[in-house]
């Protein structure tokens, strides 16, 4: 039997030696077992920044694949390379052997296995993907920095929190990309991880009381959730859901809710008092005027209307209106529709909304089982030659489509709804909000559902492209939030 050593956590790297050298030598699974604990070696001989004895991790355990030399590369499927690093954090000691066998039977002829839903081990594997995922999910969303003292003039953050999975490695890259500015640490009871504004170090495990006492900014937190709390959307199971107990202790907002949430019904019947603020009209279109007076009953109606108005800006061939089923859980919102849109009469059919639907795919959402639709509905374009090149719409412009949107998504009632880059987020909440700050998961402040904020999938057509592979991952990562974000508040329904 075959024995491989692997550090303890998530030791892809070892793993990946491992299985090049297991599959040169054609050795099956059942000749070999993977054992972890004994080979630390990641973290090397630094002290903790906070405390914490080097001592744990001082010794480099000697790899078998390592002392044997290199073995040859090997190639996998791109299914099977895809889920070896988003199945090697999870906590399960038989993810390596199990992870092994896929390869292994992958390797010996069945090359669809990863799509076999069925299969007790493609199953099992899902599974643990799924898990790994939503942990990752998890620590992106409620992970919160503190100010701690720093030395010298530069600002010092940390950050405590407890994973399931042994997600620090997998999770650390986001936040260097969100807070490439200040230097931070995250504490974990597995390890840590230390940004210096140039450099990403890994650490040994700390302890939650090693982490200092919070600030001011600290209560900017608090402060910022209870602006941003709607009371008429105060439901408790939703926000457990999203918000498990668990993280609570962690969340300096948290220690709002309890008060929120006691005086939420108070602050309903105050808003209910004050008049609804229905848009001023500032040019008066045929649309605006005959929904003024027919005020449309159903999406079909709206649809109607909006088909009959004229652009504010002429040159369009028609409205293109929002395309899925009414009660979709999940609603996108993108700019405006694009010159294939414009022609076909279709959102996002063009080279933007291919990008999205190839990404919706890859993140596991079905386009036929979302809403999509658009800020503004028609298409503004200057004329170069043949050519009908795109125009950002003006402030005035998403204002005046907000009152349609508003109705839209009334009656489409997704639980989530998806900004798409900049135009969507002015659209959605009125406030022209630079998308680096509120991408993720947001409030759109009085909106009967969650959002999220994402980038619009023309930015990523734009990149230079050396720079789009990893901003369209990015952007799928974004999409796998979503949609488990969209399954958590299902569940809480
Ligand atoms: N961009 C958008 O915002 N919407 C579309 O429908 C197409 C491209």
């Amino acid at each position: 039997m075959r024995s491989i050593p692997l550090r303890p956590g998530a030791d892809l790297e070892g793993f990946r030696a491992a299985v090049r050298r297991l599959a040169a030598e054609e050795c099956s699974p059942e000749a070999v077992t993977f054992t972890q604990g004994g080979a630390p070696g990641l973290f090397g001989p630094e002290p903790g920044l906070f405390g914490a004895e080097p001592g744990l991790f001082g010794a480099e355990a000697a790899r078998a694949s390592e002392e044997a030399g290199p073995a040859p590369p090997l190639a996998l499927p791109r299914a099977v390379a895809a889920l070896v690093p988003a199945i090697v954090p999870h906590r399960d000691e038989a993810r390596y052997a199990l992870l092994y066998q896929l390869i292994w039977r992958v390797r010996r002829g069945e090359r669809h296995l990863p799509e076999v839903a069925s299969d007790p081990l493609v199953h099992r594997l899902t599974r643990m993907r799924r898990a790994v995922a939503r942990d990752l999910h998890k620590m992106h969303a409620f992970l919160r920095f503190r100010r701690v003292p720093g030395e010298g003039e530069r600002e010092r953050f940390a950050a405590w929190f407890e994973p399931d999975h042994h997600i620090l490695e997998a999770a650390a890259p986001f936040f260097v990309a969100r807070f490439p500015g200040f230097d931070w640490s995250i504490l974990t009871p597995e390890g840590s991880a230390h940004w210096d504004g140039a450099r990403l170090r890994f650490g040994p495990p700390e302890r939650r009381e090693a982490l200092p006492a919070g600030d001011a900014f600290e209560a900017g937190w608090s402060a910022y959730y209870a602006s941003t709390f709607n009371p008429a959307r105060t439901n408790l199971a939703a926000m457990r859901a999203e918000m498990p107990k668990k993280y609570w202790r962690n969340l300096p907002e948290a220690a709002a809710i309890p008060d929120l949430v006691r005086n939420a019904r108070r602050r309903v019947a105050a808003m209910i008092e004050r008049e609804p603020a229905m848009p001023r009209k500032r040019t008066p279109t045929r649309a605006l005027d005959a929904m003024a007076a027919q005020g449309p009953e159903d999406l079909e109606a709206l649809n109607a209307l909006i088909r009959r108005s004229e652009p504010l800006v002429p040159g369009a061939t028609q409205a293109v209106l929002g395309e899925g089923p009414v009660g979709a859980a999940i609603a996108f919102v993108g700019e405006q529709p694009g010159d294939q849109e414009d022609r076909l009469g279709r959102p996002f059919v063009g080279p933007a909304g291919q990008l999205l639907t190839r990404a919706m795919e890859e993140a596991g959402l079905a386009r036929g089982s979302c809403y999509l639709t658009n800020a503004v509905k028609h298409f503004k374009f200057e004329e170069r030659g043949k050519r009908r090149i795109h125009q950002k719409p003006t402030a005035g412009e998403v204002a005046h489509g907000r009152w349609w949107l508003d109705r839209e998504l009334g009656f489409v009632h997704p639980r989530l709804v998806v900004a798409l880059g900049a135009t969507a987020v002015l659209a959605l909440t009125g406030k022209a909000i630079p998308i680096t700050r509120a991408r993720g998961p947001a409030r759109f402040d009085g909106k009967p559902y969650a959002g999220f904020v994402t980038v619009h999938p023309s930015y990523l057509l734009r990149l230079p492209e050396e720079a789009k592979a990893e901003a369209y991952a990015g952007f799928v990562d974004d999409l796998r939030r979503v949609r488990m974000l969209a399954q958590d508040l299902a569940g809480a329904a």
